[in-house]
């Protein structure tokens, strides 16, 4: 009987040492029949009490004999079945399959528009200089000749950080010449493209933060002409060679005497039809000769040197450049309205 029990345990482990599974079903079903809850060795273990006491050590050897090669065996073909299957997996990569695309930028359409007015000035040699958004009262408001009772000046149309009665959000690019006029002498010709913000409601034609281009030119004598000929030339390089424009006398603190621009678009299209309200004409920019005051604000002596600056909105511009109905899709980041203006400038 002891011997039966012998013979079948060797003959159990001849089994386990000469096993190949060669997938991973038979793999499984060989660690069920050998390491399982029901395992066929379990039974054999209960026989323990029909053994004889001085064979018991040997049986129980054996057993242990057993259970070690069953699980070495197990653990050494599921290594091996797992290498083969990463080799099978290496062996299916098609490395010349085109690889994932890497999504492109592209320029933001206010931006587009930014580039080419500053290249249109930089040719004539005017140099970009770039300032704070976060400004104080002096150089937003009273540098630019602006009084403490002006409306612009009101908590309604400025941005004023909390807490904060001097510093705020600029509500144009016109302290840039305050700030380049007491850091440089003259010579000065300079534009400053930035962004602006004002306290408005948000609509499709208007929006509380908004992007502005500003020019000054200050040497001696510069004069009102010299304003007409550069702006003249910036419409045509901008709007093309036939495009008129008109001067309207306005009123600028920072500017005397201060004037608006208009370009004559015509109305042939719908789309100057609509942006022009039917005139034609659409106003881009302020401008005027710098008021003397501003000069000695900034520490520039108005006897020995003029000026002229103008400043422009950049959003009007660009709803026409690339045929956009509304401002506030400038705004919104969406990914798909971003992409159409891929063309770089
Ligand atoms: N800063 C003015 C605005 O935001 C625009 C402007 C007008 C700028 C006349 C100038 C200028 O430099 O001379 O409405």
């Amino acid at each position: 009987m002891a011997t039966e029990i012998f013979d079948k345990l060797n003959v159990i482990i001849d089994e386990i040492e000469s096993a190949q599974p060669a997938n991973s079903q038979d793999l499984e079903s060989f660690r069920i029949k050998y390491l399982g809850t029901k395992n066929i060795l379990k039974p054999l273990s209960g026989e323990i009490r029909n053994i004889p006491n001085e064979k018991r050590r040997d049986f129980g050897l054996l057993i242990n004999k057993a259970k070690q090669a069953a699980e070495q065996k197990f653990e050494s073909i599921k290594v091996a079945l797992s290498s083969a299957q990463d080799e099978e997996a290496a062996s299916k990569l098609d490395l010349t399959a085109p690889g994932e695309p890497v999504e492109l930028g592209s320029r933001h359409p206010i931006a587009l528009t930014m580039n080419r007015i500053i290249k249109i000035f930089e040719r004539i040699g005017f140099v970009v200089a770039e300032e704070r958004e976060i400004e104080d009262d002096w150089h937003n408001f009273t540098a630019m000749n602006t009084p403490e009772d002006h409306p612009a000046r009101d908590m309604q149309d400025t941005f004023y950080l909390k807490d904060s009665t001097t510093m705020l959000l600029r509500t144009h690019t016109s302290p840039v010449q305050a700030r380049v006029m007491t850091s440089q002498k003259p010579p000065i010709r300079i534009i400053a493209p930035g962004r602006v913000y004002r306290n408005e409601t948000v609509s499709a034609r208007s929006h509380c933060q908004f992007h502005q281009v500003e020019g000054l030119y200050v040497d001696k004598n510069v004069s009102f002409a010299d304003m007409k000929q550069t702006l003249l030339y910036f419409a045509r390089e901008m709007f093309g060679p036939d495009v008129k424009i008109r001067l309207r006398p306005s009123f600028f603190p920072f500017t005397e005497p201060s004037a608006e621009m208009d370009v004559y678009l015509g109305t042939a299209t719908e789309k100057d039809y609509r942006l022009t309200k039917g005139t034609g004409w659409l106003e881009i920019l302020g401008c005027g000769m710098v008021d003397p005051k501003v000069l000695e604000n900034c520490g520039i002596d108005s006897d020995e040197y003029t000026g002229f600056a103008f400043g422009m909105g950049i959003e009007r511009q660009a709803l026409r450049l690339y045929d956009i109905a509304d401002i506030r899709s400038f705004f919104e980041n969406d990914i798909r309205f971003l992409k159409q203006f891929s063309s770089v400038m």
